[in-house]
């Protein structure tokens, strides 16, 4: 695992996610109640971007069809059982870290 810079710290404000691309990956990145989370930006239904979609609570919602993922951990809401990768994060000088393979 290699940590891969993705975005400056304050490029992500509270509550604010963003579409990085990172060693062939897409991600999204959240920031939600102080923390930051990273999942894999494409949902395994039709490709939809997830960073792109509306975030409630730790519901991340796709902007396709409303499939809806967990940020803290890339499980599916809805449907259950369906995931996507979840990514370490850390946030130090001024940046936000991805742990990446
Ligand atoms: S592409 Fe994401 S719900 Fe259909």
């Amino acid at each position: 695992m290699t940590a891969v810079r993705v975005l400056d710290s304050e490029a992500l404000a509270e509550g604010a996610r963003a579409v990085v691309e990172a060693r062939g990956r897409s991600l999204a990145v959240v920031r939600l109640r102080g923390s930051v989370f990273a999942i894999d930006n494409i949902c395994p239904h039709r490709g939809g971007e997830l960073g792109l979609g509306d975030l409630q609570g730790h519901h991340l919602y796709c902007p396709q069809h409303a499939w809806c993922f967990d940020v803290r951990t890339g499980e599916g809401f809805f449907p259950q059982g369906v995931n996507v990768a979840r990514f370490d994060v850390a946030e130090r000088d001024g940046g936000i870290w991805v742990e990446l393979p």
